[in-house]
């Protein structure tokens, strides 16, 4: 199979690298050869590839029918969802890694392909290097999946292990995963929640059997938390993590991010760092967990490696995303942890625990709706308050 790889960076430079380390053992498999990396005119000089594989227009990759796959790994928006849809419209498998473009457009990429009778894969968009997605399509097939929780975002994990394990305020532990490469200089993607969103909108679709919207999802970042949040973990023996949570209860299912309690006996628990995880819940597999790395250059490249490997084998079936469920997005009731400033307070029906800290006070709620919660706390937001709020699992 001749492909041609779309951005040399990260992700493009490990799939690059891990096809030609392996070139011997894909000779079962018909074999694999890189035919083109599409790159930006600036990166030629610096790229160190052959010249011959070096590309800078598109349509010289569109226009070879010996090249049967492309790997989207630009990480551009608008171009990178031009680029899949062309791709496919000339008959190429299309493989990629952009968690952004198939978030949003899933339901068009998927009829797309299947109306050109060709296969696309976004194993890596999901966990990285995790092997999810493949597992999902396929347990999906056996069971009703009814409940899905992830942690989704290294840089969210790491900078709550951090502020737990070692008493860091929240602005530091960013620091430290800036410094360590894990978050961009603009973090607004990852702590305050969409990257995780985008992964959510991903496997929530899958499960249900159609696709979800990145607006469906309820949505709370990281960013408000406060060190002197930590001292509740503690004492309590729970941590805290950015989950993604998908629940289906007949024919109602809730998406939402937020941050999340959790006790010793969460399949989760133990996911510290940069680490991602998985859980999933189906009828009859009972439960299962993913665990791995959810980035870097070749564990990211290794999931787009696998996923040409199924083209290869071409044993993946064809997706319709053509059902829909009768009911609809539903509220949750759950008990929450609030803290917030010593003059905020909370309906008193819903409080089940509450204690004063310096400056302010923590309090646990009895079961409420989140909408409800939600909607206090946006008020109370509008009048300049500092609030957190986590749900206890
Ligand atoms: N890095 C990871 O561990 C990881 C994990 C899971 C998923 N992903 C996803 O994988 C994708 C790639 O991520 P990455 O980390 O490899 O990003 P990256 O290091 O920024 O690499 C993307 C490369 O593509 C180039 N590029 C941008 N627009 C282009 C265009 N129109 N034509 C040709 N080249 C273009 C970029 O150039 P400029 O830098 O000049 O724009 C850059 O060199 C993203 O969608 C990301 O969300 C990444």
């Amino acid at each position: 199979m001749k492909i041609a790889i779309l951005g040399y960076g990260t992700v493009g430079r490990g799939t690059y690298d891990i096809i030609q380390a392996r070139q011997k053992d894909f000779e079962s498999l018909g074999g694999i050869q890189v035919a083109k990396v599409l790159m930006l005119e600036k990166e030629v000089d610096q790229c160190g590839l052959d010249p011959d594989l070096i590309c800078t227009d598109y349509q010289e990759i569109l226009e070879d029918d010996t090249i049967t796959c492309v790997v989207e790994v630009t990480g551009a928006k608008d171009q990178g969802f031009l680029f899949m849809k062309e791709a496919i419209e000339r008959k190429k498998h299309l493989v990629t890694a952009n968690k952004a473009v198939v978030s949003q457009h899933l339901e068009e990429l998927t009829g797309l392909a299947n109306r050109y009778g060709v296969h696309f894969f976004y194993e890596a968009a999901v966990g990285g290097g995790i092997p999810l997605i493949s597992p999902l399509k396929a347990q999906a097939k056996i069971n009703t999946i009814d409940s899905i929780e992830g942690i989704f975002n290294g840089t969210c994990n790491y900078i709550l292990s951090k502020m737990l394990d070692q008493g860091l305020p929240y602005g530091e532990a960013l620091e430290k995963a800036q410094d360590l490469g894990y978050a961009e200089a603009d973090p607004t993607d990852d702590v305050e929640g969409f990257d995780t969103l985008r992964k959510l909108v991903i496997v929530a679709s899958l499960a249900l059997g159609f696709p979800v919207l990145e607006e469906d999802v309820a949505l709370e970042g990281i960013s408000s938390i406060k060190v002197s949040d930590m001292d509740y973990l503690k004492d309590h023996d729970l941590k805290i993590k950015l989950l993604a949570s998908f629940k289906k209860d007949g024919d109602d299912y809730g998406l939402i991010v937020e941050p999340a309690l959790i006790g010793r006996n969460h399949p989760l628990y133990g996911i510290d760092g940069a680490t991602n995880a998985a859980s999933l819940h189906g009828n009859f597999v009972d439960q299962l967990t993913f665990i791995g790395p959810g980035a870097g250059k070749y564990p990211t490249g290794n999931a787009v490696v696998c996923d040409i490997m199924d083209l290869c084998r071409l044993k993946e079936e064809k997706i319709n995303f053509t059902k829909r469920l009768k009911g609809s997005q539903n509220d949750i009731k759950a008990p929450y942890y609030v803290s917030l400033d010593s003059d905020q307070n909370l309906p008193k029906d819903w409080i089940d625990w509450e204690e004063s800290v310096d400056g302010g006070k923590r309090i646990r709620t009895k079961e409420i709706s989140r909408d409800a919660l939600v909607g206090t706390i946006e008020n109370l937001r509008k009048e300049g308050a500092d609030i957190f709020f986590a749900r206890i699992q």
